[in-house]
């Protein structure tokens, strides 16, 4: 055996092992390898062990020295809205007053803002920002990103969010997963008409199904945004059309767009901040995963989901940033994942199991992706702190130094590598 790169001298390995989705109180149970080193051949993790590698090494293995560090498989961003134009600090101030973000919206700001901004971008000036966010991601340890559309609201402009995606797919160094999200917003020209344009995305799905540019759906349940009725209709019409399905539900008033989501089968159902009992107890019946977004909380000084709750009673968490420029504007998984074993009282081994395999199996690629075990992808990351708990609780500061996807040495010491 040819091992392509060995990277011993870890201090401590830690990752979940546990068959996805890992439900309640399962996911606090990590793996810690402690003196670990990893073998890597092919992209692939090939051994994983402990104490000496010697057996695996010959002339041509990189052997790199962790010098103590942690090592932890990737982090995975599975909700986000990476691809737009401009940015919203205009409406920072009322935010801050309190001013809620629906009354943005309702008074034509907010998502039309960026809409307008995303239609008038080209496909260039949109793939350099996306671009630019995807190199920030990296330096915190990102290598799988959900990115959605929904700053079109018509057919073109939808396509070009899409096909700026593929585009950042093939040249990135992240892997990208993209998700149509006609149904973000009525677009002003519908305002009078929502029905109209219900049916307006119902028969864009097909055509992009027909693209390949998107592999979920995703819509906006929200009060005087899309009604339960409308997104039964949109999500089954694209569950026909083999699509995965997954909504943004309960984040402002409480519909019950849970609860349809599981019924409808979705991977997913995200936000949650105002979800009902009843649909919590729903849920950890589900493989549905509650995907969490702690950072559009924090940012829109909401409550926060109640993700200890939902652990307590056997729900499948992931947690993500919702990067977008209206409700949260960062890049910073590891700043959202320190909120959230903060604020939401998760532990760091839960946040752990909710960046890594919960979020993978939501994406589809739970085989490949989402721990460090043989045979899986080689994706992991190197963090300058003694144990886990140090990395949460020394934070708002990025502790990655290293990444690795499908064996490349991407980011070193802090700086991306690029060839
Ligand atoms: O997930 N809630 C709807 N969509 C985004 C925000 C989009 C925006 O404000 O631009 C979210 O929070
Ligand atoms: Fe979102």
């Amino acid at each position: 055996m040819m091992a392509d790169t060995i990277i011993h001298h870890i201090k401590t390995l830690y990752t979940s092992k546990k068959k996805p989705p890992v439900k309640g109180l399962t996911m606090k149970k990590i793996e810690a390898i402690e003196d670990a080193f990893i073998v890597i051949k092919d992209g692939l993790i090939f051994h994983v062990g402990s104490g000496s590698y010697h057996e695996f090494l010959n002339e041509n293995t990189i052997l790199i020295d962790a010098k103590g560090k942690i090592m932890l498989p990737s982090f995975i961003d599975s909700h986000t809205h990476l691809v737009h134009g401009g940015s919203r600090e205009d409406e920072y101030g009322k935010i801050i007053q309190g001013i809620p973000y629906l009354d943005i919206l309702k008074a034509g700001g907010g998502i039309h803002h960026t809409v307008t901004h995303t239609i008038n971008s080209s496909f260039d000036e949109l793939y350099h920002k996306a671009y630019h966010s995807l190199d920030l991601m990296l330096q915190f340890g990102i290598s799988v990103v959900e990115a959605k559309s929904g700053y079109g609201l018509t057919l073109d402009t939808e396509m070009k969010q899409l096909e700026v995606t593929k585009k950042l797919d093939d040249d990135h160094f992240i892997e990208l997963h993209s998700t149509y999200m006609g149904a973000h917003a009525i677009p002003k020209r519908y305002s009078n008409d929502k029905d109209g344009y219900v049916n307006e995305v119902i028969s864009d799905l097909k055509k992009i199904k027909e693209s390949h540019l998107a592999t979920a759906v995703d819509i906006f349940c929200e009060d005087h945004v899309f009604s339960v009725e409308d997104s039964k209709k949109i999500l089954s019409e694209a569950k026909k059309l083999g699509f995965k399905i997954k909504m943004h539900a309960d984040e402002i008033k409480s519909l019950g767009g849970t609860s349809l989501a599981v019924d409808l089968g979705c991977s997913s159902v995200d936000h949650l901040m105002v979800i009902s009992d009843q649909d919590i107890l729903k849920l950890s019946n589900s493989n549905t995963i509650a995907n969490l977004l702690p950072g559009t909380s924090f940012y829109l000084n909401k409550a926060f989901a109640p993700g200890r709750k939902m652990i307590d009673q056997g729900v499948a968490v992931s947690i993500s940033t919702d990067y977008n420029p209206g409700s949260c504007p960062t890049e910073n998984l590891l700043l959202v994942m320190q909120i959230a074993a903060n604020k939401m009282k998760l532990r760091p081994e839960e946040v752990l199991t909710a960046v890594t395999i919960n979020a993978a199996y939501h994406l589809g690629i739970s085989q490949t992706h989402g721990s460090i075990e043989v045979g899986k992808n080689a994706n992991v990351i190197l963090i300058d702190a003694p144990n886990l708990n140090y990395m949460f609780y020394h934070y708002g500061i990025n502790h990655v130094t290293d990444l690795w996807i499908k064996g490349k040495h991407v980011l070193k010491n802090q700086m991306i590598v690029r060839d």
